[in-house]
């Protein structure tokens, strides 16, 4: 049985991520701050597959100590490093915080891998990377030109682990450079629950469609696209989640690092999306034209074929299926993981674990 760490496994990516190892047969632990996330997914991840998460550590990704002692109490086998801020916009207006999270919380987890002797790492990246690289599908041999913060932190951590690489040949790492996941567990019981008002569009229809938000703010229609708005390559969360798990299974095959995109090579427009998720919840989604977002691109659409062409990774599910998923999701829950009643303090909990900020 392989043990895995999947650091930020309480959020989107990472409670799909968690599911998925799960019901392959891994054994999972989870280290999260829950500053964008919440342990109450880790009951419905039980739900889903049957199985527990091993452990659940309320852990910042920064704090050395606190991770280090994760690695002393579990023979970890390999690590999936989803922790991180991830918000394009908000970048730009706090750098610092970008950097000191995404790269400083990169080398502190590698760090205490190598002192640990745990060597295979899948990396959490992003096609952000790629910055205004123009139309068309984007391989990963296109130029890594970063426009905002966060894309900047993503690259210097794919050229960290490049070097940690060339440096420590017994490391084994696969970066995936997501373009936009979306959608949720077709279940309904995982989906997107960010804090506060979603910064990303598809969980921000979604709470339009719900009644927590008015109507949409579409940032720009003067782009030189067919319709004016923005393009993503949006891909089913469910279909990203199967590519970490192929990642995994396929770490060994050999040594050094390798960079796979994760797209579905078509890319949308924002109202292309919007109309799609009106079609799933059966009523238009108000909204209105406004300025560009600072740190946007016009275009980002992947060419994938290399993880297919060294997994046989396909996604299998379509825009359709990715606003039905996470509009089932929001449907069901309304206010996200939160319960509409309050819940009654656990009278067995300890005032104090003494285990490192162990949530379960
Ligand atoms: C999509 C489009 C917006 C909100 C995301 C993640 C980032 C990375 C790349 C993984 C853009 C427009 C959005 C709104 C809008 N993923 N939009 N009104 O910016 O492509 O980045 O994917 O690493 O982590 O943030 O995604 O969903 O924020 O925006 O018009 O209220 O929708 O301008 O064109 P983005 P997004």
């Amino acid at each position: 049985m392989t043990t895995v760490l999947i650091t930020g496994g309480a959020g989107f990516i990472g409670s799909h991520t968690c599911a998925e190892l799960l019901s392959h047969g891994y054994d999972v632990i989870v280290a999260d701050d829950f500053s964008n996330s919440t342990p109450q997914v880790f009951g419905r991840i039980q739900e889903l597959t049957g199985r527990r998460v091993g452990a659940v550590y309320g852990v910042d990704i920064c704090d050395r100590r606190a991770l280090t002692a994760v690695f002393e109490r579990h023979q970890v086998d390999a690590v999936v490093h989803f922790a991180a801020r991830k918000a394009v916009g908000e970048s730009t207006r706090m750098p610092v915080e970008y950097y000191d999270t995404n790269v400083g919380g990169t080398t502190n987890l590698l760090r205490t891998m190598q002192e640990h002797g745990v060597h295979r790492l899948v990396y959490s990246s992003s096609c952000s990377i790629y910055g205004d690289a123009g139309g068309g599908p984007l391989d990963e041999a296109t130029p890594a030109r970063p426009t905002n913060p966060y894309a900047a932190s993503k690259w210097a951590c794919e050229q960290i682990l490049a070097d940690v690489c060339r440096r420590c040949p017994e490391f084994m790492v696969v970066a995936l450079r997501y373009f936009n996941p979306v959608g949720a567990h077709p279940s309904g019981l995982l989906g997107e629950d960010a804090r506060g008002v979603p910064a990303n569009l598809m969980p921000y229809l979604a709470q339009v469609a719900v009644g927590r938000l008015a109507r949409i703010d579409v940032f720009g229609d003067d782009y030189a696209t067919a319709d004016g708005t923005a393009v993503r390559d949006y891909i089913h969360v469910m279909d990203t989640a199967r590519a970490h798990r192929i990642a995994l299974d396929r770490i060994a095959d050999a040594p050094g690092m390798r960079v796979y995109n994760l797209g579905v090579g078509r890319g949308r427009s924002v109202l292309e999306v919007i109309e799609a998720f009106g079609a799933a919840c059966g009523r238009p989604i108000p909204y209105r034209i406004v300025s560009r977002r600072p740190g946007d691109v016009p275009e980002l659409v992947a060419d994938a074929t290399a993880a297919a062409r060294a997994w046989g990774w396909h996604p299998t599910r379509d825009l359709a299926d990715m606003c039905q998923d996470a509009w089932r999701f929001q449907r069901l829950n309304p206010d996200g993981y939160a319960r509409r009643q309050p819940v009654k303090a656990n009278a067995n909990a300890k005032a104090n674990d003494s285990r490192i900020g162990a949530v379960t």
